[in-house]
């Protein structure tokens, strides 16, 4: 088709539908044809990444350019610094991603993108890569919420002979740097937020707690690596439980740990600290997903997001699940392009996004 007219981005407009909210759950429960490709691109943060997906669980290529080296220095990600160094390397990244799958742009099917929610800059890299790639190769682009896409990490298939589908309805635990969210999911886009944190976000609470021991950044895998073999020294931080609610909130944890640092008494040392710490996020963590897997009587229970990386929560969920639990492989548990690809896969026709999609920055999933 020709293009017809020209949209706010300058692009032409051509026979795509205009982008909707995913309203119209999709409710066809049969797996996407296993031959379908689908290049999935990430920039909502600090990660430029892009994969290639097969049939919706297949990874033919993952690649991951990240740039934590680049804000380890400021203690955080600097939004200014990440949009600029994902616009340096996104096309080299893609071509790698190309390249390791031996994809051609006339193989694939589709070029699916995060479109929120992030950071606006690194966002906004991303979506147009995509959209001037997908129009220049006449392929369909879909915009795919982060969120629901670290969901789908647990679709891929990692080792073919353990590989199993999870079963529908889950219960998912989305642990990120930004967001802590109990999600249950009904069906392929039918979800219901049970809970999420009133406060800090579970990697957000590890990535202070690392800057307030001097451990860096990102403080995740330094707080973990810190606390590995380590007793807690008799140090115990208190547990938010937040009785009869599936919220979480970690800011009085915080506070306690800023408090213990500065005992004028003699501060702990710190790998007692980061043990005490990480066993009072992972108590809280698996305690309230694995009651709310009973009560809402789920058939998987899906653990996603950054934090999901985390080896003790990954083995306390395992202990106290009434049900099975999905855990990607670390590299698929932090942002990739996997999941935006496995996503868009199974939700292809909702996702379908005109050449007028904007990045979302607070586009919710629920
Ligand atoms: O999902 P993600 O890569 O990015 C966001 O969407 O936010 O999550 C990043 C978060 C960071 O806060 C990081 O400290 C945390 O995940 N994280 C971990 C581990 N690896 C990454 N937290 C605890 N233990 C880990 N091993
Ligand atoms: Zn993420």
């Amino acid at each position: 088709m020709p293009p017809t007219q020209s949209s706010a981005s300058g692009l032409p407009l051509r026979d795509q539908p205009a982008t909707e909210p995913a309203s119209t759950p999709h409710r066809d429960r049969r797996p996407p044809p296993a031959s379908t490709l689908i290049l999935g691109l990430e920039t909502s943060c600090d990660e430029t990444a892009a994969a290639v997906v097969e049939g919706g669980r297949r990874l033919r290529s993952n690649i991951v350019a990240s740039q934590f080296h680049l804000h380890a220095p400021y203690g955080g990600v600097v939004p200014e610094v990440a949009a600029r160094h994902h616009l340096e390397v996104i096309l080299q990244v893609i071509d790698t991603a190309l390249a390791e799958a031996g994809v051609g742009w006339r193989q694939l099917d589709a070029v699916a993108v995060t479109a929120g929610p992030g950071l606006a800059g690194a966002l906004l890299v991303g979506v147009n890569t995509a959209k001037a790639l997908a129009y220049a190769h006449d392929l369909p682009l879909l915009g795919v919420n982060h969120l629901e896409a670290h969901l789908y990490a647990n679709w891929i298939e990692v080792a073919a002979r353990e590989y199993r589908v999870p079963e529908l309805p889950a219960l998912g635990l989305i642990v990120s740097g930004g967001h802590t969210d109990l999600v249950l999911m009904r069906d392929h886009g039918v979800y219901e937020r049970l809970g999420r944190t009133r406060d800090d976000a579970a990697g957000e609470a590890f990535d202070k707690v690392g800057r307030l021991l001097g451990l860096g950044f990102p403080g995740g895998p330094a707080v973990e690596r810190a606390a590995r073999g380590q007793g807690r020294g008799g140090l115990r931080f208190p547990r938010a439980w937040l009785r009869g609610s599936d919220d979480f909130s970690f800011s009085g944890l915080k506070t306690a740990v800023l408090q213990s640092v500065r005992d004028d008494a003699g501060a702990p040392p710190v790998p007692a600290v980061a043990a005490a710490f990480q066993a009072s996020v992972v108590d809280v963590l698996s305690k309230k997903a694995a009651d709310a897997a009973r009560r809402e009587g789920v058939r998987s229970l899906l653990l996603s997001g950054g934090v999901a990386a985390n080896g003790p929560l990954r083995e306390a969920l395992a202990a106290r699940s009434p049900v099975p639990l999905f855990a990607p492989p670390p590299l698929l548990c932090t942002d990739n392009g996997a999941m935006i690809a496995a996503c868009a896969c199974y939700r292809f026709d909702d996702l379908r996004a005109g050449w007028d999609l904007d990045p979302q920055p607070g586009m919710k999933m629920t």
